[in-house]
């Protein structure tokens, strides 16, 4: 394990950026807030202060909503499919030409391994973005083979048209900052929308950085507008806004039903990813030289910071033993320390508040009776490392196995022989249902446990996977929608009916 308190000095490049004023962009300009507030940004490994970024509140959101209406009326209207292909492809070039600083800014605001940085912002931010500027000359209606009531068959002709929904106000968290941009940002400007982000106020860096490279890359101005600030100023303001179209949210399910009910004046489309508590199911027949590495890290990648994260570990009682003592061997050699320096498998959480939530989550789930086998304490020194933390024996009347940790720590409980509907019942209990994953060799217990299992998405032999063009998204209290692959884009358009009577 390496010293917690390392400390890594940032590049030339990375340091240039953090010394510049930080403010919001609204209608293509670098403007100050209204209030002159800002918000001190700091490193979860070193605690030491970032940068200061102006604070948007209501002001500022009533200024990049009506720049973004501007914009979505003006010229960004009147680009072709191929023009805003180009554009949203070019932003991913420019992502890609510089991901070295930004995923060096990411990890320092963040905390995440250099390496999980790297390998997400080329594939989540520049693929997603690609993936995504396809779809922009992919958009199509129907022609309906009917004429309405009263017209004779050949003297009409009715179609749809799939528009853009309007203005889009995304409000992204702090666990995965910027490739969170670009999974709002690609499918709304695909579809022909035009965006205010709110970055989170723990991790607004990258996404001021992604604002510097929209600018080089030439969309019209306010098409894509960026205004950091607190989520009960900030982001409050954006989800009432009267004349937003669409609220694109992730974050957890306590602000998404705040998001709902702000939504309700306008009735603005919502779409919500969010909270999970995804349990991984491990069969007697397992390969077992998969299932630990995958489930540990499942359950760990982020330190645990991830919606989609394994947190509740079934396993047969013919081998649950062997996979709890294996899981928390490799648990235990994972070496925590600063994203930056390249020895660290896992970073800081986010901040001195996540790391007390989650040091409750621990002393709570002692107190209930779990059997600790791994971890349950916080490193010593500056940064907010918490080591990666397993519970036997948990089950869920359990605070720990019921509700989100988001944060290091797994819970693991027996099942017996029997019916597979009785896992599978015990896997779904709880509010959430985002992912979930079988382990097992046997294809017919795979594929029916998998349908068993109540979640938007289920991985056979490996947790959550994930690419852009596989749907994403929650059931029941893990979100509404889905993001990612076709079904990612319906959010962001609207369809209309027209029909000529000759
Ligand atoms: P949060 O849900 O408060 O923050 C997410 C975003 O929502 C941020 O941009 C924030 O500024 C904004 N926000 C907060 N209050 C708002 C409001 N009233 N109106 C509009 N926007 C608002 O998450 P937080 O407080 O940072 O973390 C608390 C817990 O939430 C975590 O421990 C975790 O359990 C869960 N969470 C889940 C995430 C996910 O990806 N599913 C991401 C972040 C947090
Ligand atoms: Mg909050």
């Amino acid at each position: 394990m390496s010293a917690a308190a390392q400390n890594i000095t940032p590049s030339p490049d990375a340091q240039s950026f953090l010394n510049r004023e930080h403010r919001l962009l609204i209608g293509g300009q670098w403007v100050t807030s209204a209030s002159r507030e800002s918000i001190d940004v700091f490193n979860p490994a070193t605690e030491g202060h970032l940068a200061k970024v102006a604070a948007g509140g209501k002001d500022d959101i009533d200024r990049a909503v009506s720049a973004a209406r501007k914009a979505f009326r003006g010229e960004w209207s009147k680009l072709t499919a191929y023009e805003r292909t180009r554009l949203i492809w070019k932003l991913a070039d420019e992502l890609e030409a510089n991901l070295a600083l930004a995923s060096e800014l990411e990890v320092l605001d963040n905390g995440m391994p250099l390496m999980l940085a790297q390998y997400s912002i080329a594939s989540f931010g520049c693929e997603f973005l690609r993936y995504y500027a396809g779809w922009a000359t992919k958009i199509t209606g129907d022609t309906i083979p009917v004429s309405p009531t009263g017209v004779r068959n050949g003297e009409s002709l009715t179609y749809t048209r799939r528009e853009p929904i309007g203005v889009v106000g995304a409000i992204i968290p702090w666990n995965a900052p910027l490739i969170m941009a670009t999974l709002k940002l690609g499918p709304a400007l695909a579809a022909g929308c035009t965006v205010v982000l709110k970055p989170a106020e723990q991790t607004p860096l990258t996404a001021l950085f992604l604002g510097e490279l929209i600018k080089r890359v030439g969309f019209p101005d306010g098409v894509i507008n960026i205004v950091p600030g607190y989520g009960e100023t900030a982001g409050a303001a954006l989800a009432a806004h009267p004349d937003v179209d669409k609220i694109a949210f992730t974050g957890s399910t306590e602000v998404g039903k705040k998001i709902v009910a702000a939504a309700m004046g306008n009735l603005k489309r919502v779409t919500l990813e969010l909270g999970g508590k995804s349990p991984m199911v491990v069969f007697p027949d397992a390969d077992l030289s998969r299932v630990i590495p995958g489930v540990t890290r499942g359950a760990f990648f982020l330190q645990g910071q991830n919606c989609m994260a394994g947190t509740r570990l079934f396993v047969h009682q013919d081998i649950f033993d062997k996979v709890v003592a294996q899981v928390g061997d490799l648990a235990g050699k994972f070496r925590i320390g600063p994203g930056m320096s390249p020895d660290s498998d896992l970073g800081p959480l986010i901040s001195a508040e996540q790391r007390d939530r989650v040091m409750g989550y621990v002393a709570s789930g002692k107190q209930s009776g779990a059997e600790l086998v791994c971890g349950g304490e916080v490193l010593p020194g500056r940064g907010f490392f918490v080591k990666p933390t397993l519970f036997s024996k948990t089950n869920m009347d359990m605070q720990i196995a019921r509700e989100e940790i988001f944060g290091p720590v797994l819970c693991a409980q027996s099942f017996g022989d029997g019916e597979l509907q009785a896992v599978a019942d015990e896997a779904n209990k709880g509010i959430y249902g985002l992912s979930g994953s079988v382990w097992t060799r046997d294809i017919s217990v795979a594929h029916r446990m998998a349908a068993m299992i109540d979640a938007g998405q289920v991985s056979i032999n490996c947790h959550a996977a994930v690419d852009p063009a596989i749907p994403f998204g929650g059931n029941k209290q893990s979100g509404w929608g889905r993001e990612f692959g076709r079904e990612g884009l319906d959010p962001y358009l609207k369809t209309k009916a027209t029909t000529v009577v000759y």
